[in-house]
């Protein structure tokens, strides 16, 4: 069952909307994401739920509950910020007191709470340190079981890794990942970061514009996007346009300019007119390697990169110019005739 539902719900900065006719429904337990660029509405979304915000049009219902105009002080919910906004003035432990002593529970259930909370971030032994005396990532974990002792009804995430560096932001998110599943809290998570998202949700929720446009299984979204948008921000940087498709069952077949090629027909999956596929799912190889034939191009190496596993390609072909990954010893050279496969189980049609 759906614990939390965002029907049709509209918010405004200035009479300029946001977030318009807006829809979101959360499974009990689950892990949300919520993945867009930047100014694509998610702080908002994350700000609505939270009671920050009010909604001009629609309904928020919780548990269900009408929520829509519950004050924030009535809703149980937990909130890790990127800065982590903690008391400096306190330790610790005063720290993820805090809200219970807002709640006015009573001292010694306090200690014991705060203790276990200690331990589920792994963070035993520091309740009385201050926050100045802790690495950015101790003071997360502060911030997450000052969140977390309430016992929220939902947790809410807003980019809580950005501030922190590169190695500590994938150790992190699987302790946020843990921590959240190992207590069932419903949670919301924004960030900006693909990965980040993929490794940790139940369910992605891709933005742009203050619309989702697809919200599927992490998985789902990694290999069949719907839309450009979704293709582009995931990594699918190659696009074919095609100027006819027919319906051969279980494929389609389809011809942009002299070339034809063929397409795996995915349930679920938009019927359009463009296709899309990554960079490392486009095989490479030499005029003896790859026969000419459907779903193959022809092309001129324009650019060669160094990623380390590979090389990274730029082909100009007759469609155009494709970016293809490959693993290889002696690399093309710039200028060398090369062949494109396009698998057609890789290339998918989007809106
Ligand atoms: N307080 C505000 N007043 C006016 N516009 C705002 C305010 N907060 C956010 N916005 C605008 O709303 C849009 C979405 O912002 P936000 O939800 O913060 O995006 P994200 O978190 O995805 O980066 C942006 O265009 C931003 O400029
Ligand atoms: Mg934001």
């Amino acid at each position: 069952m759906d614990l939390l539902q965002l029907d049709n719900v509209s918010v405004a900065y200035d009479q300029q909307y946001i977030l318009k006719d807006f829809n979101l429904s959360i499974e009990k337990g689950h892990l949300i994401s919520l993945l867009g660029p930047s100014g694509c509405g998610k702080t908002t979304t994350l700000r609505l739920i939270a009671g920050f915000l009010e909604a001009t049009d629609g309904k928020f219902s919780f548990g269900g509950q009408d929520y829509t105009r519950v004050p924030i002080n009535k809703r149980n919910f937990g909130f890790v910020f990127q800065s982590y906004a903690l008391f400096p003035h306190m330790s610790v432990f005063d720290n993820i007191a805090f809200g219970l002593r807002q709640r006015k529970v009573k001292e010694d259930e306090i200690k014991r709470r705060v203790m276990s909370m200690l331990d589920v971030v792994s963070l035993g032994g520091f309740e009385k340190r201050f926050p100045q005396a802790l690495s950015g990532g101790q003071r997360q974990r502060v911030a997450i079981a000052r969140a977390l002792v309430i016992e929220p009804d939902l947790l809410l995430f807003d980019e809580p890794l950005s501030n922190l560096d590169a190695n500590l932001r994938v150790n992190m998110r699987v302790e946020i990942r843990r921590i959240q599943q190992e207590l069932g809290i419903t949670t919301v998570y924004v960030s900006h970061d693909q990965e980040e998202c993929f490794s940790i949700s139940d369910r992605v929720a891709v933005m742009n514009k203050g619309i989702i446009e697809q919200l599927d299984k992490p998985s789902v979204i990694f290999q069949y996007p719907k839309s450009e948008f979704v293709a582009r921000f995931i990594g699918f940087n190659n696009f074919i346009d095609f100027q006819e498709r027919e319906d051969e069952g279980s494929f389609f077949s389809l011809r942009s300019g002299d070339d034809h090629f063929h397409a795996a027909k995915v349930p679920g999956m938009p019927v359009s007119m463009k296709g899309a596929i990554r960079p490392d799912d486009i095989i490479a190889g030499t005029l003896e390697e790859i026969q000419a034939g459907d779903n193959v191009l022809t092309g001129k190496v324009k650019v060669s990169t160094y990623l380390g596993r590979s090389y990274q390609y730029v082909v100009v072909t007759p469609l155009g110019e494709f970016t293809v990954n490959k693993e290889m010893q002696q690399p093309y050279l710039s200028g060398q005739e090369i062949r494109l496969l396009f698998p057609s189980e890789k290339l998918v049609l989007v809106e």
